[in-house]
């Protein structure tokens, strides 16, 4: 059974792709950072439903961390096929620009950016590992970015900057892991209904309703974990390095 490592599969986005990829036929690791209930939440629905999961607890901005995760799923399921790149945190206070602070830069920076890059080395390395020794047939590598990369809000500079380094760190990865037989994607998720948005609830219903992109209505959790389903599922052979949107048309200019 091949196995999926989804970050911060407790909540939002992320448990949308972990129960969609168990309902796609693979184990799931559903790391978390504190909320380990939510997690193990996640894991007995996807258990009751007749699917597989371990929840796995550890911060994606932690070395130590990042071993832990990556350890204890080899010891427990013996091989990883896909990474989704998926927990990420907003910036701290969104505080305007002039006002932005370095204790959120560094908590941003690390969870959004250095922890995927540097768990992705990890786990490629096992992969790279693992396609040879013929124990896995190849690989994928999710990156769940945003419209954040490209659109920009001046009270979440450090978020919106790790966002846009994320899809450098597509291109890099997909060019270095073609040949090993690994495919590499961002999905760039729009305004999508979970915890991190439910304090901006009111605005967006407003601003969505007014035509801010042109399907008007937020996007699910769903919305993004079908996509995820697709990639995973090789519905895309002859690509990598690929955005794809879930976003409602957000990223189309209009005059
Ligand atoms: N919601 C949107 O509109 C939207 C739009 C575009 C992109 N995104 C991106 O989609 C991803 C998921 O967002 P969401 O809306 O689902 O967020 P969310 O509801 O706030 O959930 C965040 C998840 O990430 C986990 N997490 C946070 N920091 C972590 C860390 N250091 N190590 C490991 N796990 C950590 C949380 O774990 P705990 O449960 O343990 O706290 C939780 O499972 C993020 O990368 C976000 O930037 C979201």
């Amino acid at each position: 059974m091949q196995v999926a490592i989804v970050t911060g599969g407790s909540r939002g986005i992320g448990r949308a792709i972990a129960e969609e990829l168990a309902r796609s036929g693979f184990q799931v690791v559903v790391n978390y950072a504190t909320r380990g209930d939510a997690a193990e939440e996640v894991v007995a629905g996807i258990k009751n439903d007749g699917g597989a999961a371990i929840a796995v607890g550890g911060d994606i901005g932690n070395r130590d961390d990042r071993s832990k995760i990556v350890d204890a799923t080899l010891e427990k399921l013996g091989r990883i096929d896909v990474l989704v790149n998926n927990a990420g945190i907003t910036s701290q206070g969104r505080h305007d620009l002039l006002e932005a602070t370095e204790d959120s830069w560094d908590r941003v920076f690390d969870t959004n950016l250095k922890g995927p890059f540097f768990l992705s080395q990890r786990v490629v390395q096992e992969m790279v590992k693992q396609i040879a020794a013929g124990t896995i047939s190849g690989g994928k590598l999710i990156n769940i970015s945003s419209i954040s990369a490209y659109a920009v809000s001046t009270n979440r500079a450090d978020y919106c900057m790790t966002k846009a380094a994320l899809e450098m760190m597509t291109k890099l990865f997909a060019v270095r892991l073609a040949e090993e037989k690994i495919g590499v994607f961002e999905i760039c998720p729009g305004i999508i209904e979970s915890d991190m948005t439910a304090p901006v609830r009111e605005k967006y219903d407003q601003r969505i309703q007014d035509g801010l992109y042109p399907i008007r209505r937020w996007g699910k959790t769903q919305d993004v974990a079908l996509a995820v389903r697709a990639i995973v599922e090789d519905a895309f052979p002859f690509s990598t390095g690929e955005r794809i949107n879930v976003d409602g048309g957000f990223h189309i200019r209009t005059l």
